[in-house]
């Protein structure tokens, strides 16, 4: 049985040596490029596949896998944007998932990130870096006593609720479908829109289905609070960017952490001379603000995380391919 994968990094190399000597039995291979047309041919001879990466997943590189008569696919994190289920579906491929890899990564890099925009930690970095360490008027918030408006509450959105409860924050929640493990807590409102109005600090932690393109654009931001801190670490395409950057310029968004963008695969995971050469515009027009952090879709970037994403991937590959029942199966029947 033979597994090839897909977009290996350096990172990810002492993990695939520990499941490889752990399983004799299979034989792995890997490249370093991610899934494409053009490098679809590399798993030619491969049972299975598993990869991970933000660009889309082409249905001419699929179609590859097919005609090479390769049925099963693992993705090694969480997303499942970059597929057109519909061509998972042409093609009869089986597909597995990584769904809790680290909630806490994602989690706890959400917690640095409100904390970092309220004890505005990037003005004083500016001014230690001019070795001004005077306090005022750089005075912080605390998130004891805010209101923290959590959307989507699954395996990621429930630790940052429990998280922000012990910072002794008002944590309130929507979700389309309530999470059973955090009913009892009493935090769930009825409508995005409550939340909208009532949070101190928004955060977003949804998978990004076709219809949730933009959930939250200029209508969702004109019902935020004036000054309201917004975070995003779930996907760039949750959030219409230019009216996000409306609500900065307006002052009604009152800062804004980002882990991932719209247009981050021409900007994220590359290596510029200097900022300025990044020609992505909405990167521009926020990158150069003492409100805003970006950091580069680092959020899952975690030992915990990778070595995760590693064995549960191909565990859930080898149990395909022996006919067994994989513990992350992807319902791509429905979108
Ligand atoms: C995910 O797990 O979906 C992430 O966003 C992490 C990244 C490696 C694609």
């Amino acid at each position: 049985m033979k597994i090839y994968l897909y977009g290996i990094r350096e990172d990810e190399k002492e993990y695939l040596r520990q499941w490889d000597a752990a399983h004799p039995d299979v034989e792995i291979d890997y490249t370093h490029e991610i899934f494409t047309e053009e490098t679809a041919e590399l798993a030619e001879g491969s049972d299975g596949v598993v990869m991970v990466q933000t660009q889309p997943y082409s249905r001419a590189a699929l179609e590859k896998l097919h005609d090479f008569g390769i049925s099963k696919i693992s993705v090694r994190n969480v997303g499942l944007d970059g597929f057109d289920f519909q061509d998972l579906r042409d093609f009869d491929f089986s597909l597995t998932y990584v769904p809790v890899y680290s909630p806490n990564a994602i989690a706890e890099h959400t917690t640095s990130l409100i904390l970092r925009l309220l004890r505005r930690v990037p003005e004083f970095d500016k001014k230690f870096a001019n070795a001004d360490f005077r306090w005022f008027p750089t005075i912080g918030e605390e998130i004891h006593g805010k209101t923290v408006g959590i959307i989507g509450t699954g395996h990621i959105g429930s630790v940052v609720a429990r998280i922000m409860a012990a910072f002794g924050a008002k944590v309130i929640a929507y979700d389309i479908a309530p999470n059973p493990a955090l009913e009892n807590l009493g935090i769930y409102v009825d409508t995005l829109d409550e939340l909208l109005e009532q949070s101190d600090i928004i955060t977003i932690h949804t998978p990004l289905a076709k219809k949730d393109i933009h959930m939250i654009d200029a209508d969702a931001f004109a019902k935020m609070k004036d000054g309201v801190i917004f975070i995003n670490c779930a996907r760039g395409g949750l959030v219409d960017t230019d009216a996000l950057i409306k609500a900065l310029d307006s002052g009604k968004v009152g800062g804004a952490a980002l882990d991932v963008l719209e247009s981050e695969n021409d900007v994220f995971q590359k290596k510029f001379d200097k900022i300025e050469d990044v020609k992505d515009p909405q990167f521009q027009a926020l990158i150069n603000r003492d409100n805003v952090i970006i950091t580069p879709h680092t959020a899952f970037y975690t030992t915990t995380a990778v070595h995760n994403m590693i064995f549960d991937s191909l565990n859930d590959n080898q149990r395909m391919l022996e006919g067994k029942a994989p513990k992350y199966p992807v319902d791509i029947s429905v979108e």
